[in-house]
């Protein structure tokens, strides 16, 4: 009889989930605690950006629109945050890790939302981005963070389409509103493609995470698999993508793309990026002003528990 690694190795190997009570390495569940809690701070901060222009929306239609997607994003975290603590850490080790600069975010989030036009660039591509990374996550080893995922693909489909949609009216807008759409494209292009992560050749982790099905495709793949599927659409708006080695490769089958500024990605993961102190301490404060909520609530269940006693 197969036990330990080996029965663990081969369900993945027959796409049996893993689930909470199951037998697994070390090194998976710290993996996935890793990157579920990264997945999860990241939504959270990422609310951080674009809650910054929901009171200067041009009209209530892009309000409610923006509105409805900075709560979805909270509720990615949330779910997000329940399937790491499946695999035996706490939401406050979690937030903990977050404040005090332990856990990392997606560096796309330390990029400031200069126009309104970068609440549209972002969700076309950033949710784009963030599509590609998370339809391969449907389908991880791991089934809590699975089934989350299936529920946040969804929103987050409508997500890239609300972007595109307001990117198009500012496409078809005057000379300053395209003139807007092309900067805010111009900023997020680069840092959207840094968003899959360093090269193959570079990622520490990936190896692992292939066999154990936690990752199903690599950073470098995701990232052509992006690029391919943008081009189209920037030229519908009328754009340029800001790289001037971007050509269709007939041999590959694929868009050539420039090489990307590692050394500013980086600098943005080591903290030196344009917001990265801001956000943190947007967090924080909010976790402290939170306080006598949570206070309020354990005195609330303190006095039902005596109740029913
Ligand atoms: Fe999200
Ligand atoms: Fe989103």
């Amino acid at each position: 009889m197969l036990t330990g690694e080996n029965l663990f190795q081969q369900k993945i190997d027959q796409e049996i989930k893993i689930e909470a009570r199951d037998w697994m390495p070390e090194e998976y569940r710290k993996t996935l605690i890793r990157q579920i809690s990264q997945h999860a701070h990241s939504e959270i901060v990422g609310m951080l950006p674009e809650g910054n222009w929901i009171s200067r929306a041009p009209n209530l239609r892009r309000k409610l629109i923006l509105l409805a997607k900075v709560q979805d994003e909270a509720g990615h975290g949330l779910y997000l945050y329940s399937a790491a603590e499946t695999l035996g850490i706490t939401r406050d080790e979690m937030i903990d890790q977050l404040h005090t600069g332990k856990a990392k975010y997606s560096s796309i989030f330390n990029y400031p939302t200069l126009t309104w036009a970068d609440i549209g660039a972002i969700g076309w591509l950033v949710d784009g981005a963030a599509i590609m990374n998370q339809v391969m996550l449907c389908r991880t080893s791991y089934g809590p963070y699975a089934r989350a995922m299936v529920k946040i693909c969804k929103e987050e489909s409508f997500h890239q389409r609300q972007g595109y949609e307001s990117l198009l009216a500012l496409s078809k807008g005057s000379p300053e509103q395209k003139q807007m759409l092309q900067d805010a494209v111009d900023r997020w292009w680069w840092p959207s493609m840094m968003m899959f992560g360093p090269s193959d050749a570079e990622s520490t982790n990936s190896e692992k995470s292939m066999l154990w099905k936690i990752k199903r495709q690599s950073n470098d793949e995701l990232r052509q698999r992006f690029v391919d599927a943008t081009v189209d659409q920037a030229r519908i708006l009328g754009v340029t993508l800001p790289d001037p080695d971007l050509k269709w490769n007939e041999e590959r089958g694929h868009f050539d793309f420039g090489t990307i500024n590692w050394d500013e990605f980086w600098n943005v993961v080591k903290g030196n990026g344009p917001c990265n102190k801001q956000r943190l301490k947007a967090r924080v404060d909010a976790h402290e002003k939170g306080q006598w909520v949570r206070d309020a609530a354990m005195a609330y269940a303190e006095k039902r528990k005596k109740k029913v006693a």
